[in-house]
């Protein structure tokens, strides 16, 4: 399954992705704010994505696969909308990963969009979260570029500073920064 935006396809993903996978999640410029640090092993990646392949069977939706329209053959990164815990509670969550070289240009602001647009109107769920590094800069402002909300942190890195939790409702998505 796929679908369009301006600049970019984001499809299902496939057992085909696991090196495109493996090459964004094992760069350590991919994962300066993640506390779990890189992927080290090809295994690690293969479970990753047996894990979003069974979101999908589940489902029927999750984490995409993401090429611009110019280079649909060329995986930049994956994003999406899936189940994610925080803390005791299961939430809808925002994600997103995109090799370096796709960094700047706004695509993760247009990834973010489309997957609100598709939690609103298709599954037409009450919101949708993410959750942040207080540190992340560029995730941060991505989140408030697609019109979400701080409501609240998370203690998700034991003795670190909480994480910041956004949430964007369905009334909400018009108010998007520009
Ligand atoms: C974070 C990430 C998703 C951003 O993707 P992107 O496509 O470059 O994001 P966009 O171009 O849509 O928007 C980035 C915004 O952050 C701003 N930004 C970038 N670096 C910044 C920094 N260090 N401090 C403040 N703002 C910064 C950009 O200027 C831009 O805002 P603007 O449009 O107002 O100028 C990308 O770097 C990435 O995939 N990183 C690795 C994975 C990751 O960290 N995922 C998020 C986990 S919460």
């Amino acid at each position: 399954m796929q679908r369009t935006t301006e600049r970019l396809i984001l499809r299902t993903p496939t057992v085909d992705d696991l090196g495109s996978l493996f090459a964004i999640y094992s760069d350590p410029a991919t994962n300066q704010f993640n506390p779990s640090g890189p992927l080290t092993r090809i295994e690690q990646a293969q479970s990753v994505l047996k894990g979003w392949l069974a979101h999908w069977q589940s489902t029927g939706y999750g984490q995409w696969a993401i090429a611009t329209r110019e280079r649909p053959d060329q995986v930049i990164g994956f994003g999406g909308i899936d189940a994610r815990r925080y803390g005791d509670v299961l939430r809808l969550n925002l994600g997103y990963r995109f090799g370096v070289q796709a960094w700047g240009q706004g695509y993760a602001t247009e990834l973010s969009r489309a997957a609100l647009d598709f939690a609103f109107v298709e599954l037409q769920v009450a919101e949708v979260f993410a959750v942040v590094r207080p540190q992340h800069h560029a995730s941060i402002r991505v989140l408030e570029k697609s019109g979400m909300q701080r409501i609240d942190t998370l203690s998700d890195v034991p003795g670190q500073a909480p994480s910041l939790v956004f949430r964007s409702r369905p009334d909400e998505v018009t108010q998007k920064v520009t």
